[in-house]
């Protein structure tokens, strides 16, 4: 396979190639957004929520976008194919361009858009492979989570910290709340019951968590968005994340606590079988050719 390529401001270049400015605002102020997009089988998986939150992110940060989030879109599924990666994710970023570096919004600065792709790995069978271990950390991030911006420092002090010690990912807890993951948002199963925090200041409205709402609907499992408390995680039949590059993935252990009985429990493997069912029906046909684009 040859070199990388990158979408870099409307052009499709070879990675070398594409440079960011100095003084690009997302460089100096972390003054920009992103997405992450799973593609399966070469077709991108809910591409529509995902520009959609695009949209209300740059909103947030009153960033205006070089084009419209549906054009992005289009870009996005010309852009795979060429790419020759069947099963990864695009990872997006836009910024609010280079200008002399100044707090004050520049009054016509060009933004910065970039997308490339990555292989990944298919994630594991619903019910399979090893529990995650989450280790909770003090969240002490900026209060407009749901924004999905390039400022992560928050984000990447707490994963560390969680792998330094031996765990896969840092849950985010202030005072007795659990409201998100470092990378993947967090579900409680009690007493039948799916739990999870509401989006919005603490957490980032994951298009998975969505995803697996939609699902617990449709398999009547009932829901409850609300306050999640670290006792009752501590004490929770099942837990489990989601984000789009794990989909679902079941938790074995709350820092030294084991969760469950030592496996993925049924509810969580139901959920997941409704998501990878979803997937399936979503990106299964023809891959879109790169002569279409
Ligand atoms: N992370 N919460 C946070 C803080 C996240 O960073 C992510 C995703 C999620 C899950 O959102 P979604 O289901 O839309 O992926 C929740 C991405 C994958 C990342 O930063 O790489």
């Amino acid at each position: 396979m040859g070199e990388q390529i990158v979408w870099f401001n409307g052009e499709v270049i070879p990675m070398s190639e594409a440079h960011v400015g100095v003084e690009d605002r997302g460089f100096q102020f972390a003054d920009g957004v992103y997405e992450v997009v799973r593609f399966y089988n070469g077709r991108p998986f809910t591409l529509r929520e995902h520009m959609q939150r695009l949209q209300r992110s740059a909103d947030g940060l009153k960033l205006r976008l070089p084009m419209s989030v549906a054009d992005i879109g289009d870009e996005i599924v010309k852009f795979i194919p060429r790419t020759g990666i069947r099963e990864g994710s695009v990872y997006l970023q836009a910024t609010r361009g280079i200008s002399p570096r100044n707090h004050k919004f520049p009054e016509n600065s060009s933004s910065t858009l970039l997308f490339y792709a990555k292989h990944l790995p298919p994630v594991n069978e619903p019910g399979q492979g090893e529990g995650v271990k989450l280790l909770a950390v003090e969240d002490d991030r900026w209060r407009r989570c749901w924004i999905k911006c390039i400022g992560l420092i928050g984000h990447v002090l707490a994963k560390n910290e969680a792998l330094s010690k031996g765990f896969d990912e840092a849950a985010f807890v202030e005072g007795e709340i659990v409201s998100e993951c470092a990378t993947s948002n967090i579900f409680a199963v009690l007493g039948g019951k799916l739990i999870t925090h509401p989006v919005g200041s603490r957490v980032l409205p994951g298009i998975t968590r969505l995803v697996v709402l939609e699902c617990a609907a449709s398999l009547k499992v009932p829901v409850e968005e609300r306050p999640l408390r670290e006792e009752e995680v501590r004490r929770a039949d099942e837990l489990f994340i989601s984000s789009t590059t794990r989909e679902i993935a079941w938790v074995a252990r709350w820092n030294e606590r084991y969760i469950g009985q030592g496996k993925c429990g049924p509810i969580t493997t139901k959920l997941h079988r409704a998501v990878r069912e979803r997937v399936r029906r979503e990106t299964t046909g023809p891959i879109p050719s790169a002569d279409a684009a």
